[in-house]
């Protein structure tokens, strides 16, 4: 039972200014394509998402050639025949599997997550009354962490006292530590082209920079006017005390 405490990473998108490191972004979106997208589907997101303010910041005609490179079902046609198509902007990510029964015979039995969410359905509250205090932590940053932890949580050398059953991966921030996800990422297996270092640790806090942003693709937009409803409410209370000072000011 039990597994590590994820360690805590420095996020770009943490705390009430914090944006989307663009090329982290578009390097998560790579490593998802090339390497994640095999087994997890990412349900919730369209490919002209890809070109929406506050994301990876690429142009239409970016995603258009981006989903070109994908074949995605559709269909019927007027002979009634479902058929494949090249993806377009308007599509949504195509699933890896046709459905859940499949993607379990294909994983020992354990159906990969669609990966759109997890960052949110990864990070955990507290109980009564320690919740309170999750709000004034780092409560957004628990799922980022958890999930680049698992990432980078791999390890041949399995502890003393932990059994792992055939067909599982030791990891040590997994709950149980038994995971049936085989271990996705290593040294070398995607190329940057914009320098950054090509491992496992960066690998890992890209695309779950990426899968943050799948997760709220208007965070920016919403602190932005989290912002600005605090400078005005600043400046409303201003103006209320000067009223209130007029309005009473001559009464006994
Ligand atoms: C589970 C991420 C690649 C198969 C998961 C989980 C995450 C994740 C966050 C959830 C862990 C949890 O439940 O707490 C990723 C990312 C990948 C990747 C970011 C790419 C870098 C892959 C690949 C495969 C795979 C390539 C298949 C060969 C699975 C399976 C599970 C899983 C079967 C369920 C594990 C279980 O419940 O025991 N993955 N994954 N993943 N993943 Fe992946």
């Amino acid at each position: 039972e039990g597994s590590d405490q994820p360690p805590a990473n420095k996020w770009s998108f943490a705390g009430p200014f914090g944006k989307f490191d663009r090329g982290a972004l578009q390097r998560g979106l790579k490593v998802y394509k090339e390497v994640c997208a095999s087994c997890h589907g990412l349900s919730f997101i369209a490919f002209r998402n890809l070109a929406d303010p506050g994301g990876p910041g690429y142009s239409v005609a970016q995603v258009a050639a981006f989903a070109s490179d994908y074949k995605v079902k559709d269909g019927p046609n007027d002979a009634g025949e479902m058929f494949e198509r090249p993806g377009r902007a308007a599509d949504y990510f195509p699933s890896p599997f046709p459905n859940e029964q499949a993607a379990r015979a294909a994983n020992g039995g354990a159906a990969p997550p669609d990966l759109s969410l997890i960052t949110k359905a990864r990070s955990y509250k507290r109980g009564f009354p320690w919740f309170i205090f999750d709000f004034f932590t780092q409560y957004q940053e628990q799922g980022p962490d958890y999930v680049a932890a698992v990432l980078q949580g791999f390890d041949d050398h399995v502890p003393e006292g932990v059994t792992i059953p055939e067909g599982s991966y030791f990891n040590r921030y997994f709950p149980g530590h038994a995971i049936k996800m085989p271990k996705p990422l290593s040294d070398g297996q995607v190329t940057y082209d914009d320098g950054s270092p090509t491992t496992v640790a960066q690998y890992a806090k890209d695309v779950t920079t990426f899968l943050m942003w799948t997760a709220e693709p208007h965070m920016e937009a919403r602190k932005r006017l989290g912002f600005q409803v605090f400078v005005f409410l600043i400046i409303f209370a201003g103006l209320m005390y000067f009223t209130k000072k007029k309005v009473w000011a001559d009464s006994h």
